[in-house]
């Protein structure tokens, strides 16, 4: 898929004021500083989300229109030490709230460090993505910063771990917004959803 066209559209830090729209929807989460802002920067071929090297920096829940025809969503990262407790419980209500009642959330993007084992909150939040029934689509990370073994010892381990607890191996990709990697796999998996949206909202409206 070519992106032709990424722009800005609306911050909020509420659901019920995102763009009403039947527009597919593709939101980024993970923990803070994991490169959320970048992999949008590098699938739209243009700097439209802010990054920033001190954690914490995309604070609102950020949609930038593609191609006219659907969204990309930057999420504040979780995990985010130096927030205070109270801010931390009204960011974890405003996303999550966003995560269950976002009607057109065709798939959530988890992104992980992939120099890093599997962390609790990471596991904890996919564990809470499944009872919920959240679609989602894993994407490491930074894969620059590893050498080719390094990065193999990691994903085997990651997925040693994961497969402790769930039956299979959810889809990922492997990423990394310095190099350029993986801009393709995110985009066909992301055309490959729409398509399937579509259908959906298709059928839905022949039932009608
Ligand atoms: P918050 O909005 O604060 O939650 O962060 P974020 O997840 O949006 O991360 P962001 O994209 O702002 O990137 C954080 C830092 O990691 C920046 O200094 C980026 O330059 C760096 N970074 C992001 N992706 C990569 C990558 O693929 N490789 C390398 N080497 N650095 C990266
Ligand atoms: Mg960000």
């Amino acid at each position: 898929m070519q992106i032709t066209t990424a722009d800005f559209a609306i911050s909020s830090t509420d659901v019920n004021k995102c763009p009403k729209t039947h527009f597919p929807e593709f939101a980024f989460i993970g923990r803070s500083n994991v490169g959320k802002s970048s992999v949008i920067n590098m699938i739209c071929n243009k700097k439209v989300a802010h990054t920033s090297g001190k954690p914490g920096k995309t604070r609102l829940i950020n949609h930038f229109l593609v191609n006219n025809a659907w969204y990309v969503v930057d999420l504040p990262g979780y995990g985010y030490a130096s927030v205070s407790k109270t801010d931390r419980v009204e960011f974890e209500k405003f996303i999550s709230f966003y995560i269950l009642e976002r009607k057109n959330l065709v798939c959530l993007f988890v992104l992980i460090d992939v120099r890093l084992p599997l962390q609790a909150i990471d596991a904890q939040f996919m564990q809470w993505l499944a009872e919920n029934e959240i679609p989602f689509c894993i994407i490491f990370t930074k894969m620059d910063k590893l050498s080719k073994s390094e990065l193999q010892k990691n994903l085997a381990a990651f997925k040693k771990e994961m497969l402790l607890t769930w039956e299979d191996m959810p889809d990922c990709i492997i990423s990394s917004a310095e190099k350029k990697i993986g801009k393709e796999d995110i985009l066909d998996f992301i055309q490959e959803n729409i398509l399937l949206y579509n259908k959906h909202l298709q059928n839905v409206k022949n039932e009608n």
